[in-house]
């Protein structure tokens, strides 16, 4: 399901200045929440732009089990026809949400307030990554929830419970967590309040008020009442800013290079890379604004300027969350050091990517001081080498980046599992000049 067992390597080294226009596909985020929530509604939606990603087809292949119609009629395009909000019924056997985070963290709200049990499992790097921080919120709404010791999937859901509203407040920024707790609160008796210590993505928040769920938010608040229901909406999904992210830094450090990423969703919570590549001297111009499925987007277009060293600022952290193995590369190739800190998150993402990025970037000659929360990147000039993207995706399209300003040729290792974000990276990234092939 995750590609994470097809042994691929790749080989990157120095190429051409970068120069062209590029499509980014569909947002995973919004992907994801497009499919569950259509599947819920009353009615049958059109989602267009929706990312043809391992991760989100994933998610649409659960609600196909849980007996939702999902139609195909063209690539990057899916019609749901939603059973209604009491609609899903039991699948038999696992539910494998692959190498998606997200996927099982917002399931397991939603499936935990069916009738019915169901079963969630993943890959081996979503086997590892912690569980308890949605499990425990829910379990205080009464939901039943059993996971492996150490709070790790596979999840073991109890349906048949009555849940209850809460008003929690989250104890990591987590846009996932509040999201299960908000799906939970559809089922709930009562109000759910969901507090947060600094503001995430309200893709959620967002997209249930388009599916007229009356929903109230704000920045880090947000707060629904039980027992609505979902009306079915067509949704336009824009294009997912941490994909363009790794074309931003590649074009940013290669001298001569200019790309035109068009029409990339700009949400002010995904766009923190934006303003850490700008403070440290890019040259990206914003063109062509507008808006597409109520999300502010633009073409952004990169040209190569010298980059300079920063203080990550650590407001600016959960808007970039998943932005730091392009933010390391681009730190690799400034003039002075850069420092992160206030970032232990990411040693629970797909891989530890403070430990993935430190030691890659090692292994091809740099040095990297590693904190448990943060790092300092010292600059300077990549060798060829190896290095393992412990089957990381964005880990692996850092490296693929970072190879295109290094002496030698680079090995990535293990980089199957680009597919469950960004299939086709690869082919993209050759036709603007990357030097990037299968090993
Ligand atoms: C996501 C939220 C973030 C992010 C992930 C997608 C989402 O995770 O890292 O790639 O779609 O809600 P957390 O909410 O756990 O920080």
């Amino acid at each position: 399901m995750s590609g994470g067992s097809d042994a691929l390597d790749w080989i990157a080294s120095a190429g051409s200045p970068l120069r062209g226009t590029l499509d980014i596909p569909g947002d995973k985020s919004v992907s994801h929440r497009s499919v569950m929530f259509a599947a819920l509604a009353d009615g049958v939606s059109t989602i267009e732009g929706f990312l043809e990603g391992e991760d989100t087809r994933a998610t649409a292949a659960i609600f196909a089990r849980l007996g939702v119609r999902i139609e195909t009629p063209s690539p990057s395009r899916r019609i749901v026809h939603g059973v209604g909000i009491d609609g899903l019924r039991a699948a038999d056997g696992v539910l494998d949400c692959g190498n998606a985070g997200t996927g099982m963290r917002l399931l397991a709200g939603l499936l935990a307030a069916q009738r019915f049990d169901s079963v969630l499992v993943g890959d081996a790097s979503l086997s590892r990554r912690p569980m308890r921080r949605v499990t425990a919120p829910l379990a205080k709404m009464g939901a039943r929830i059993d996971t492996e010791a150490g709070g790790l999937p596979p999840l073991r859901i109890h349906g048949g419970q009555a849940l209850v509203g809460i008003d929690h407040t989250l104890e990591v920024a987590s846009a996932q967590v509040k999201s299960a707790l908000l799906l939970a609160g559809l089922y709930a008796d009562g109000e759910t309040i969901v507090r947060e210590p600094h503001p995430t993505r309200d893709y959620t928040e967002r997209m249930l008020s388009a599916f007229g769920v009356d929903i109230e938010f704000s920045p880090g608040f947000a707060r629904l009442r039980g027992g609505q229901r979902l009306r079915a909406t067509d949704i336009a999904v824009p294009a997912d800013f941490s994909s363009a992210a790794f074309f931003l830094v590649a074009a940013g450090i290669v001298p001569g290079s200019e790309l035109r990423l068009k029409q990339v969703g700009l949400n002010p919570r995904r766009t923190g890379l934006l303003q850490a590549l700008r403070m440290m001297g890019a040259d990206i111009v914003e063109d062509n604004g507008g808006v597409h499925g109520g999300e502010p987007v633009a073409d952004l277009v990169v040209r190569y300027a010298p980059l300079r060293g920063i203080e990550v600022p650590e407001t600016l952290v959960p808007d970039m969350i998943d932005e730091f193995p392009a933010l390391f590369i681009a730190a690799a190739h400034a003039s002075g050091p850069t420092v992160v800190r206030g970032a232990a998150e990411l040693r629970v993402k797909e891989s530890d990517r403070l430990a993935a990025m430190a030691n890659g970037l090692r292994g091809l000659g740099l040095q990297v001081d590693e904190t448990p929360d943060g790092a300092t990147i010292h600059p300077g000039t990549l060798q060829g080498g190896v290095v393992d993207s412990l089957g990381d995706h964005r880990i692996a399209m850092a490296f693929a980046v970072g190879a295109q300003r290094a002496l030698g040729e680079v090995r990535i290792g293990d980089v199957a599992n680009v597919a469950t974000s960004f299939p086709g990276f690869d082919a993209l990234a050759r036709g603007v000049g990357c030097s990037l092939s299968d090993a």
